[in-house]
């Protein structure tokens, strides 16, 4: 299940990218949202909220840049979230990172490209190996404190 969320920024894209999910009878859960403004972190929230618990698999965020999505993302803990521009670095965010979100933005990206690097996402699975344990790493870090 993708559960896809986007702000005002962003919803002409959002709708788009429902509509191949729709056509690639891929299941997917939208979080909204239509209305202008928006504030992207209620949206990034909400989206992470269902991967946190287990709602979701895969998160797909998008905003004007798709960066204040991905640093809201990336501040809830068990999300990976990563921005992209296009296909190699949604094919190796992963493969390497394990990403479970994507962040792309509106004002980068056109539909055309925003749905080749969907794909690129979501066809590309984890290569675990030498990779699973720098995941682990970055995915600790999540508990250090301020003063450590
Ligand atoms: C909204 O204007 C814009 O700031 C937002 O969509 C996003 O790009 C923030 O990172």
């Amino acid at each position: 299940m993708i559960a896809i969320g986007s702000d005002h920024a962003a919803a002409s894209l959002r709708h788009a990218v429902i509509e191949k999910l729709k056509s690639e009878n891929i299941p997917y859960v939208d979080c909204g949202t239509d209305q202008s403004p928006s504030d992207y972190p209620v949206i990034a929230q909400k989206v992470c909220k269902m991967i946190q618990k287990g709602e979701a698999d895969t998160g797909i965020l998008l905003c004007g840049t798709g960066i204040g999505m991905c640093m809201a993302a990336n501040k809830m803990k068990g999300i990976r979230a990563a921005v992209c521009t296009e296909t190699y670095s949604a094919k190796f965010t992963r493969l390497h990172n394990d990403a479970n979100v994507l962040c792309m933005g509106a004002r980068v990206v056109g539909e055309g490209l925003a749905a080749e690097i969907v794909g690129a996402f979501l066809d590309t699975g984890f290569e675990g190996g030498r990779h699973q344990r720098r995941v682990d790493m970055v995915m600790a870090l999540e508990s250090e404190g301020a003063d450590d």
